[in-house]
């Protein structure tokens, strides 16, 4: 008798950031994908955050998408209800992510927040406890130098954020390589991070205790 073992099914969708399509942080995501779809049971979406019309923050569309931003409604959806893992890749610019991620981050504190509770410093609390998030970043400062300034660029950025929301942070990776696109070497290593990164989401695995101690803005005990 054949024995079925039962395998999760999980959605991670994978978005890109870089205005600059097939360069750096966009080919170190396409690799990552390469490795999370070596996972049974890991189905994978990757999308371009410029695809998706976005107005700026304001007070007046801070509850809900516009009618005219459709597919910024569908993706909060997506990001709320129908995913469990979510991979951003962004150059650094300016010590910090193109305009539009950071546009995008500030609009989605609708459905990342819950401003009905707060925490102990009289924050909301974040909804997104059911997300496991990965961050790859592309930058033009040898690693070396980011390993010292850390704070300077978007993976300390990103994943203080996503803590605040309350997801889940799996890991970072920076490459300073400003031809990232083409070493061989970088782009097996997002392979590598991408098998490992889902596979931990397939088996529901959460990240480790260091993550939570020093990112996690304090919860309401
Ligand atoms: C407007 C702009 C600002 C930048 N600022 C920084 C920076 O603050 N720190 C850094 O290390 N690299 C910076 N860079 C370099 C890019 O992060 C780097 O070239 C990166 O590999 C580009 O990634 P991409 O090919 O995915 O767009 C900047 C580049 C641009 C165009």
């Amino acid at each position: 008798m054949a024995i079925c073992k039962h395998i999760n099914h999980m959605k991670i969708l994978a978005i890109s950031c870089s205005p600059s399509r097939g360069r750096n942080s966009d080919t170190m995501l396409d690799h990552f994908i390469l490795g999370m779809k070596e996972v049974p049971g890991i189905e994978v979406e990757k999308i371009y955050l410029q695809d998706i019309y976005i107005d700026d923050y304001t007070y007046e569309n801070s509850k809900a998408p516009e009618d005219r931003e459709p597919e910024f409604k569908k993706l909060s959806e997506k990001i709320s209800h129908e995913i469990n893992g979510l991979v951003i890749a962004t150059p650094t610019y300016n010590f910090s992510v193109p305009a539009h991620l950071k546009n995008f981050i500030d609009r989605i504190r609708f459905f990342a927040l819950d401003f009905t509770k707060k925490n102990d410093l009289g924050q909301p609390m974040g909804k997104l406890g059911h997300l496991k998030t990965y961050f790859l970043v592309s930058g033009g400062t040898p690693n070396w130098a980011e390993h010292i300034l850390f704070f300077a660029f978007p993976s300390f950025w990103l994943r203080g954020v996503f803590l605040y929301f309350n997801a889940k942070v799996m890991g970072a990776f920076y490459s300073g390589d400003i031809k990232t696109f083409q070493n061989e070497k970088i782009l097996t290593k997002c392979f590598k991070r991408g098998k490992k990164y889902a596979q931990k989401v397939a088996r529901k695995e959460s990240h480790g205790i260091l993550e939570r101690i020093f990112w996690r803005p304090p919860q309401i005990r």
